[in-house]
């Protein structure tokens, strides 16, 4: 297993450039949507992270032939050798759902594993199986797997009982190959959704109403190839913003696409931070002696960000006075707030609310991630954590961050990711 260690102190400030990388949550659908032609698809601007080859492996398992040539991915599926995707597989990583509407529309059957619960809650996938019973696919559950099959996917009228980022790109893909037009209510409008259905609009689908609550799609015969660029991460820029502003330090951040940010931005000069906006691609950040203590409710797009919670809470612990956290996406995304406590943190855990009191000195531990937002909440708290903080299972970090051990190094953190004994005797 590997590890993340890092020395900390509350008066190390980060200081220097940045460089972010593409959204995770924009590459793993628009890898899905190859599955709907035959032609090769060209993604640029790919992170290098562990989901990505999860989601690769699985799609070679279905018959897709890939490369990658720096952070450029190229991929086709020329025939569909397999419509499974496997439980291992899609338990390492929930998204291999994505792969469930385009397989429907472009092959007429798959075979996907329930993804079962996961660390930040139970995370069911009925919206998505609701909406593609109304395209017309049939399921069955059968040891632990859904079998579906869908002779013709048919246009139809779907409102989702609650705002989903999954289901919303499962049920857009399915749409475009299906007979006639879908109107899609509810819909999520996460910038990764509208990264999606760009890709999409460009293989040919026909799409209104992007971005919004409602969208229209009608049903095409076939889609072709294209070259498409992933949107950079929003979350990961968020993360090096509350570093700067947790360290007192001076960020730039650089290929972030401010405007995907603005609650996260604005939460932060709230803070007391100072966040400037350079040219288009641009953010810097620059941390302020005293932090305000805020109340913050997470919800979709625009909303705050659920994937923001965890790195905002360790920001609130060094604020002078009482905020509260509300966690509204997921029922149980506060299991990080037990490894903060062991840092010396000082919050309370009541429902989904999360009572963080500050300003708390904290000081380093051993800790242990749980899922890929917790890991990172760890990390931040590790910079200004007096002494040694070791992270174990760094594993979920890498599922979403792209080196960020490398990347924190260079704006002068001490961490360094070590392996445990049994690795190094290999
Ligand atoms: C996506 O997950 C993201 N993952 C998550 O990021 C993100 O936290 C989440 O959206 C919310 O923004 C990817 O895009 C790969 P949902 P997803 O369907 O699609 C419930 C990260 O750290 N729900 O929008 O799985 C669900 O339980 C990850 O990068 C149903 O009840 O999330 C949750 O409470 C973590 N039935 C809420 O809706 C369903 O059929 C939102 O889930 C589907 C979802």
């Amino acid at each position: 297993m590997e590890k993340i260690r890092i020395l900390g102190s509350p008066d190390r400030p980060l200081r220097g450039q940045v460089t972010i990388s593409g959204a995770k949550n924009a590459v793993l659908p628009a890898i899905a949507a190859s599955l709907l032609t035959q032609d090769e698809i060209h993604l640029t601007n790919i992170p290098l992270v562990k989901d990505v080859f999860t989601i690769l492996t699985l799609m070679s398992e279905l018959g897709a032939e890939y490369k990658i040539n720096g952070n450029c991915l190229t991929i086709a599926i020329r025939n569909v050798l397999c419509h499974e995707a496997s439980y291992q597989l899609v338990r390492a990583m929930r998204a291999s759902i994505l792969v469930l509407g385009p397989l429907l529309a472009r092959h007429g059957k798959a075979v996907v594993a329930l993804p079962g619960g996961c660390a930040i809650g139970s995370r069911p996938i009925d919206l998505h199986l609701h909406g593609l019973e109304k395209l017309g696919a049939n399921f069955t559950l059968e040891h632990g797997y859904i079998k579906a099959e869908a002779k013709k996917l048919r246009g139809a009228v779907i409102e989702f009982d609650k705002k989903t980022v999954g289901g919303t790109e499962n049920l857009v893909m399915a749409a475009t190959l299906a007979q006639g037009e879908t109107i899609l209510k509810n819909c999520a409008q996460e910038p990764e959704v509208t990264n999606l259905c760009e890709l999409l609009i460009k293989m040919g689908a026909k799409i209104d109403g992007v971005g919004e609550e409602i969208m229209r799609i009608k049903g095409v015969s076939e889609l072709g190839g294209t070259i498409h660029d992933i949107i950079p991460d929003r979350i990961e820029a968020g993360t090096f913003l509350v570093a700067g502003a947790l360290t007192k330090g001076d960020i730039y951040l650089n290929r972030v696409r401010p405007d995907h940010m603005t609650t996260t931005i604005e939460k932060l000069r709230y803070s007391g931070a100072k966040v400037e906006e350079i040219g288009r691609d641009c953010l810097r950040v620059q941390g302020s002696e005293e932090i305000k203590p805020q109340d913050i409710i997470t919800s979709p797009y625009p909303g705050f960000p659920t994937d923001m919670q965890a790195q905002f809470m360790v920001l609130m612990t060094q604020a002078n006075g009482t905020s509260i956290i509300t966690e509204t996406i997921f029922d149980r995304r506060f299991l990080h707030v037990n490894e903060l406590l062991r840092l010396g943190a000082n919050i309370e855990v009541h429902g989904d609310k999360a009572i963080i009191k500050g300003k708390t000195p904290l000081s380093g531990a051993e800790t242990t991630a749980t899922d890929l937002r917790a890991s990172a909440c760890l990390v931040l708290a590790g910079l200004i954590a007096k002494g040694e903080t070791i992270i174990n299972d760094v594993e979920h970090l890498d599922r979403g961050y792209e080196r960020i051990e490398d990347k924190l190094k260079q704006l002068g953190a001490s961490i360094e990711r070590i392996t445990t004994e049994k690795e190094e005797k290999r």
